[in-house]
């Protein structure tokens, strides 16, 4: 047995976010997936929406209660500017709103858990995706300076960690590219519009925040998934520095290098699909300053040359790769087959030490999806058996040990995620909680891994056998 341990003050927690927990009752604003859901129920798993999901609302004494049960010392969560924000033209805050934030904020302080505050986890406001088109608008980008000030006037005396956005580029992916968020729509050079947007938009929020003086910080939460290739031929390997010039250096080396990679600039030129921006703008991004950096990890990226002709009528990365399934990798067998890969947090790490100014960093979102069948139903203990996602985190803390060993400045690790939440367009397809969510009762129940996690929580370390 090996004993894995971690520096002091480090933070144990979970991830999950406001439009995933909160319901949307109450709210000034529909999200654009309150709205989507209304619409086209279809699209998601089950036909089931947002409106319910974990009840936070009005359940969050309790769930801060099920945290303090399970050892956490931090929570990250997001404000959604839909519930927040009473005027999204003006910034002006919501009564009823304030309250609840308030409460659920002070509820985690008191308890000693550190609340981690996001400000956008892909939930534009409905009204601003329709008259403004949301982030392919500059305009939009000054409205969430707005609401980014209206927070940190509200609770920046209490919170420490402001977090911009969570996985921008997600929003991209998802709403311009291979549709699966609103609007849906497939443009390549819109997408880069939005991208260089959100940028600006978490370049204003961050300049905003230090001109309030507060004594906390901010940073940005980034997907960060590697690229590896199939063979060592110039080929595959131009392939997987297409793949990671795209989808992780698009936005690492603006906002922690400061600068927008060149050949990005080229590529997007070549395919017609340069942003419009303006000098203002583009040094309003490179001058900013972030604290701190999140990072999620889940999959590996695997890539080869393409072997097939691009057929795509618009831009997408993959006009430089294919994606690759490893004939010798590991899956998941409970989430597609996805690809287990733990080596990648190592990677990832020391990308971030040798490449990135070894900025100070956690691990904002690491997880094992399941599903429900797979977790299996509760024990005669009254525990949930996800013994299987035990055995991978441990293999994937081990590879993190090894990284800050490395010298890796890294500072937390945060497991999505708390109670099974809501996830978008799968819904509740997939698990990640350490509490199951029964959805017809809203009752929550223990599972195996979260009992794991509060032992690793509280003594900061653990052990597991050997594998060398
Ligand atoms: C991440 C998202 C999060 C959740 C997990 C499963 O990409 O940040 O909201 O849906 O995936």
């Amino acid at each position: 047995m090996t004993t894995y341990s971690f520096p002091a003050n480090f933070l144990w927690g979970a991830a999950a976010s406001g439009p995933q927990t909160e319901g949307a009752d109450n709210k000034p604003y529909r999200s654009i997936w309150d709205s989507w859901h209304a619409h086209q129920p279809e699209r998601f798993f089950q036909g089931i929406g947002p409106e319910k999901v974990c009840e936070t609302l009005h359940k969050y004494k309790e769930d801060v209660a099920l945290m303090k049960k399970i050892g956490f010392n931090s929570f990250r969560t997001s404000i959604q500017w839909s519930r927040l924000i009473e005027d999204v033209e003006t910034g002006k805050p919501n009564a009823e709103a304030v309250r609840f934030y308030n409460d659920y904020f002070d509820e985690m302080i008191n308890q000693g858990i550190e609340p981690m505050i996001n400000l956008y986890h892909f939930d534009m406001p409905e009204v601003l995706q329709n008259r403004y088109g949301g982030f392919e608008s500059n305009h939009v980008t000054d409205l969430f300076a707005l609401f980014a000030k209206t927070a940190f006037t509200l609770f920046g005396h209490k919170i420490k960690y402001w977090i911009t956005f969570n996985e921008p580029i997600v929003p991209v992916e998802g709403g311009y590219l291979y549709d699966f968020h609103y609007p849906c729509k497939k443009d390549g050079k819109l997408a880069a519009q939005v991208g260089f947007n959100i940028m600006l938009a978490h370049a204003k929020a961050v300049k905003c925040y230090r001109e309030l003086n507060l004594s906390g910080e901010i940073g940005v939460v980034l997907n960060l998934t590697p690229s590896y290739t199939r063979s060592d031929s110039p080929e595959d390997k131009k392939a997987a520095w297409y793949a990671d010039l795209l989808f992780n250096r698009s936005f690492l080396d603006p906002l922690v290098k400061h600068q927008f990679p060149q050949e990005l600039c080229d590529v997007l030129a070549k395919h017609h699909c340069l942003p419009d921006v303006s000098h203002t703008d583009v040094t309003l991004i490179t001058e900013s300053r972030i604290d701190f950096l999140g990072v999620n990890y889940y999959v590996p990226r695997r890539v080869k040359a393409r072997e097939t002709e691009y057929a795509l009528d618009y831009f997408t990365p993959e006009f430089y790769f294919e994606n690759y399934i490893d004939p010798d990798g590991r899956f998941n067998p409970y989430r597609d087959n996805n690809e287990i890969f733990p080596q990648a947090i190592y990677d990832i790490a020391t990308n971030i030490r040798d490449n990135y100014g070894n900025i100070k960093w956690y691990l904002a979102e690491i997880g094992i999806a399941m599903d429900l069948e797979s977790e299996g139903p509760v024990q005669q203990d009254g525990i949930i058996d996800d013994s299987f996602r035990i055995e991978l985190m441990k293999e994937h803390l081990v590879q993190l040990h090894r990284a800050i060993t490395a010298g890796a400045n890294c500072f937390g690790v945060h497991q999505w995620t708390f109670i099974d939440n809501w996830s978008w367009i799968n819904s509740f397809k997939r698990r990640y909680g350490f509490y199951r969510l029964d959805l017809a009762t809203g009752q929550r129940q223990i599972k195996r891994n979260g009992l794991w996690f509060k032992t690793l929580a509280q003594s900061n370390q653990f052990s597991c056998e050997d594998d060398s």
